[in-house]
């Protein structure tokens, strides 16, 4: 019997870092997906396959022992086993579209699929249940994640996301076109976060007053992003742009595919934790093949659209 599931990726349209601080941040989950399938087996191990290679543990083996990049993996497996009084392992084989380390939420769209798949070869959850799965998996690896990119993966479409409030979908029946454009330069979410916390740190003031600019920007774009207001929604997006730089989140390859795509588009920023990964600019409909012809003559370019769908789930067999 295999249980099979898939979760988007995602793009953060506002706020990322200052969701961290407990500051608002918008998110899209976008058309590029995870898919995992599961199926419980008869060894006393779990196995992982993805296209990154091949990895196996004992069911008994302690999480905290993994040194492995599929660790959150294994531990949503060993969590699910313990929790269903299984004896036996489980194989798991990743397939995904979605770049890895480039700040489009691989990692989290993988939590979200792992979880929802496992689970499934036992019980049905809530998707608030797989939800909370994924969030304490990616802690393994990541302790400080807002939880924003894993429940954008569950529940699609355009949210408004607050650690403490939690998520709220921006609901719109239009159709966001975005060209996002990957530095390939690799950055670490942690180290980021811990450098931007280092700043808040020694610029206490500066750092609220971006707290409070950014919260405004946000209301400001939140309305925007319901009318369809593209020129509006891109200036947002340079502004945000800007509070990140002041961050020092940002650098001059990033700043360079940035001042490039913002000449066709309606604006253009940093997506993620910055210091590499990706950059996103909206465009619209009828531009967007030729913007995203010109990127992809230099750089490595996606076309992508908002997925409304979120985590699916399909049954086991
Ligand atoms: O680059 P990513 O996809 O890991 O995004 C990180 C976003 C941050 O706001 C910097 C961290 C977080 O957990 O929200």
């Amino acid at each position: 019997m295999t249980s099979k599931a898939s979760a988007p990726g995602k793009i953060i349209l506002f706020g990322e870092h200052f969701v961290v601080h407990g500051t608002k941040a918008i998110l899209g989950a976008i058309n590029k997906r995870v898919t995992i399938i599961s199926e419980k087996n008869k060894s006393q191990n779990i196995s992982i396959k993805s296209s990154l290679g091949e990895n196996s543990i004992p069911i008994s083996e302690s999480i905290e022992n993994v040194d492995s990049m599929f660790k959150p993996f294994f531990f949503i497996a060993k969590k699910i086993i313990n929790e269903n009084n299984f004896s036996n392992g489980i194989d798991m084989d990743i397939q995904s579209d979605i770049p890895i380390g480039a700040g489009l939420g691989s990692s989290s769209a993988c939590c979200v699929a792992a979880a929802a798949s496992i689970s499934n070869l036992f019980s049905e959850l809530e998707k608030n249940q797989i939800l909370n799965i994924a969030i304490e998996a990616e802690r393994t690896i990541f302790p400080n994640t807002s939880g924003a990119d894993c429940t954008v993966s569950v529940f699609g479409g355009i949210i408004g996301y607050q650690k403490d409030s939690g998520y709220k979908i921006i609901e719109t029946n239009h159709e966001f076109d975005f060209i996002v454009v990957n530095s390939k330069k690799p950055h670490s979410t942690s180290i980021v976060v811990d450098r931007v916390n280092k700043f808040k740190s020694s610029n206490e003031k500066i750092f609220r007053d971006l707290c409070e600019e950014e919260t405004r920007l946000i209301e400001k774009v939140t309305d925007s992003l319901q009318t369809f207001d593209l020129e509006t929604i891109g200036k947002c997006m340079s502004q945000n742009q800007i509070f990140l730089e002041q961050l020092g989140v940002s650098n001059d390859q990033l700043l360079e595919i940035i001042k490039l795509i913002e000449k066709e588009t309606f604006g253009a920023k940093i997506t993620g934790a910055g210091d590499g990964g990706c950059i996103i600019a909206l465009t619209n409909k009828n531009e967007k093949e030729t913007v995203f012809e010109h990127m992809k003559t230099e750089h490595e370019a996606y076309s992508v659209t908002i997925d409304k769908t979120g985590m699916q789930v399909f049954n086991a067999n």
